[in-house]
């Protein structure tokens, strides 16, 4: 039965009304004065009005907003806090078209990506207007999707035209292209049975930060490396990544390395790592449990070269112990973001001289070298 309601009880009611939602609606109720203290003086009944207008205060201070004034918010909200980057155009399949406002670059809530974690995701460097590397990250990004057990909305010459297209329109000449696959929006469930149809987006971002080169130090990651199954594809699922980044940043250190389950060198958060010996070969981990990087494949083709003019004596992909990988004389990181960076110290053991290695130096030179001039096969131009 309901208590009575006297100035007591309201009082108790507007006690608890913070921390249980229930009351919380009925003190809302209750401030639009249907209730009536059972004989109140004057002085206490505008007590309990004011009260009553406070409480109903406390939730009406988030304004119910238009489609248009959460774009201009979105919109705002970017321009306000201060950023080297900038987002020129976004490609969403939802829309069916691309944006260049901040304000419209958004994807559903109910999107299976962003409840779930199921969705992939690549890159592909832009550099003086052309796509570096795209056929080599696509094929990569489509292996991901079939993993992930996602069917793309499109093949992949459909897909590499809406890219192209997305810079394009973006009139960004250098910068970064990413790109998601997901199985869409659907209705918030675990299985994605309920998501009508996968989806792609894209988005092109202008880094004004100028690019660093500078040699780095690496700690041993103690956040557990993710499964071969989950380690080979590009998934969203970079929870373990960002953990292991923070705990670099943490500790004063640029990355943290994983190693795999037999205790070998494995990969960076986002980079691959390789290795110059003591007797000049260059060693790389293979890329059974880990990441296969576009940019540390395309090393290994160029440090073809390096045989060729015998700066290095040979090149090999094998398991690399801690050992081996701290005696080395040149150790680097090797991605689209950091491209080729040495690593001057690992934990407490200082690499090499600890100084960029002639190595690592000429192998990044390739690598720039081959963003700027390679062949058509690694480089698509942009129909601005
Ligand atoms: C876990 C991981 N390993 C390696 C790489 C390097 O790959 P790529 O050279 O294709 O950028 C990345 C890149 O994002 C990564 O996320």
């Amino acid at each position: 039965m309901a208590a009575p309601l006297n100035l007591q009880n309201m009082q108790l009611i507007f006690a608890n009304h913070q921390s249980n939602p229930r009351i919380q609606t009925t003190a809302f109720h209750f401030s639009q004065f249907r209730l009536r203290p059972t004989s109140p003086r004057r002085s206490q009944f505008h007590v309990i009005k004011n009260s009553l207008i406070e409480a109903s205060h406390v939730y009406d201070d988030v304004p119910l907003l238009s489609a248009s004034e959460a774009i201009e918010r979105l919109r705002s909200s970017r321009e306000s806090c201060k950023r080297t980057l900038r987002y020129l155009a976004m490609y969403s399949s939802v829309f069916g078209g691309i944006v260049t406002d901040e304000g419209a670059m958004v994807i559903p809530m109910d999107d299976h990506m962003v409840h779930r974690g199921h969705g992939v995701f690549d890159t592909a460097a832009i550099v003086d207007g052309y796509l570096y590397e795209l056929e080599q990250h696509l094929d990569r990004f489509l292996g991901s999707a079939d993993k992930a057990k996602i069917k793309p909305p499109f093949d992949k010459q459909t897909m590499k035209r809406i890219l192209v297209q997305t810079v394009s329109a973006s009139s960004c000449r250098n910068g970064s292209l990413r790109y998601w696959l997901s199985s869409g929006p659907g209705d918030f469930q675990l299985s994605p049975s309920g998501c009508h149809l996968s989806t792609l987006y894209a988005i092109v971002i202008q880094d004004q930060s100028p690019p660093s080169y500078k040699g780095i130090k690496v700690i041993t990651a103690s956040i557990p490396i993710k499964p071969p199954q989950f380690a080979i594809m590009k998934s969203v699922n970079y929870l373990p990544n960002v953990l292991s980044k923070m705990e670099a940043e943490e500790n004063g250190a640029y990355a943290a390395i994983w190693l795999d389950e037999q205790g070998f060198v494995a990969e960076g958060p986002n980079m691959n790592v390789a290795f110059v010996t003591q007797d000049n070969v260059l060693l790389m981990p293979p890329f059974d449990k880990i990441l296969s990087g576009c940019t540390a494949k395309r090393v290994l083709e160029l440090a073809g070269d390096l045989v060729k003019n015998k700066k290095i004596r040979g090149v090999q992909v094998k398991d690399v112990s801690v050992e081996e990988g701290k005696e080395a004389q040149e150790m680097m990181l090797i991605g689209s973001g950091v491209v080729v960076r040495p690593v001057l110290q690992w934990d407490d053991k200082i690499i090499g001289n600890g100084k960029e290695g002639a190595v690592t130096e000429s192998l990044r030179n390739l690598i720039l070298d081959d963003m700027k001039s390679g062949p058509s096969t690694v480089r698509t131009a942009i129909p601005y």
